[in-house]
């Protein structure tokens, strides 16, 4: 087993656009993760723009929901609402001024708007494979090792998101990436039994509220309840707190991917995650630390 004497032994964390913000705590909590091995740790990880990139070629990657958008038969009138309310709420949502407790009453507005214009559409099953099988360049470079790092050493891997659950399995698939120890969290579709959209099952979850509530009572928690050693990445200050009240969890270590808004938001990253890229599109950071366990 190694231990690691100073943070700078990790070349990944020494490059110009990662900002940590306590250098001794993240090399003690490393260290634990080291000694503890496989045995004790959990990835949990957001989806849009954390697994996936923010740009590939300058072009900005589709979101969950922009992948439902991408389908064909959806309807234009659908595609223009949901813009309009995207167009509202996204600058909400990554306001670096605005306090949670005020976005997450936004959020609330947003979800139910949006779920709302689903209603009545027909689920498009066969084209949102399509949409997941041109994700597959999509994601960062270094999932795939992330993934089968994961699988082999037996490591559960929760895709904890607030977007489409539907859309992310379908890029998860559709890359490989959806095995038996991945588990995906996120907004699911209720479907009647000729696949029109009735609603959503469960409860929302949007930016703000990711955290145990949505986790507990699921097949993962079951798999994560002696496992006290996270390691969690997400590009929405919301997604730092995906660990919350896992009572068992004494270190996450917290890597926050920051591609929009860069300067406006640093500050406020750094406070948050403990480990934070800028414009970055590898995983090489994660990898490099899981590489250390095993
Ligand atoms: P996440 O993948 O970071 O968990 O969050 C999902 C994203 O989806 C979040 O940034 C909000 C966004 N979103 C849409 O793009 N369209 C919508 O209609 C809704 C409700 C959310």
């Amino acid at each position: 087993m190694k231990t690691l004497s100073s943070i700078e032994d990790i070349p990944e964390l020494c490059k110009e656009n990662v900002y940590i913000k306590d250098k001794e705590s993240l090399l003690k909590n490393i260290n634990k993760i080291i000694a503890e091995g496989n045995k004790k740790l959990q990835i949990l990880t957001d989806f849009d723009h954390t697994l996936t990139r923010h740009d590939v070629d300058g072009k900005p990657v589709l979101t969950s929901f922009g992948m439902f958008k991408e389908c064909p038969s959806v309807p234009q009138k659908y595609k223009d609402d949901e813009t309009k309310l995207a167009n509202k709420y996204k600058p909400i949502e990554v306001d670096a001024d605005m306090s949670i407790e005020v976005k997450v009453k936004h959020m609330k507005d947003w979800y139910m708007a949006s779920h709302n214009l689903m209603k009545g559409l027909k689920f498009p099953r066969n084209e949102l494979m399509d949409v997941g099988h041109k994700m597959v360049g999509c994601f960062r470079k270094g999932v795939n090792d992330l993934i089968s790092w994961s699988e082999r050493h037996q490591v559960p891997v929760l895709v904890f998101s607030a977007g489409l659950g539907e859309c992310v399995v379908a890029a998860l698939q559709a890359a490989k990436f959806l095995l038996p120890n991945v588990k995906v969290i996120s907004n699911f579709l209720a479907m009647d039994e000729n696949d029109n959209i009735v609603g959503i099952q469960g409860e929302i979850i949007h930016t703000y509220n990711k955290n145990e509530t949505a986790i507990k009572h699921t097949e993962y928690y079951g798999m994560v309840k002696e496992r006290n050693n996270v390691l969690l990445m997400g590009d929405n200050i919301g997604d730092a707190g995906m660990a919350e009240g896992m009572e068992h969890c004494d270190v996450v270590i917290k890597i926050g991917f920051l591609g929009r808004n860069t300067e406006a938001n640093l500050q406020n990253y750094v406070c948050t995650f403990d480990i934070v890229v800028v414009n970055e599109h590898t995983m090489d950071i994660a990898n490099a630390i899981l590489k250390l366990v095993l």
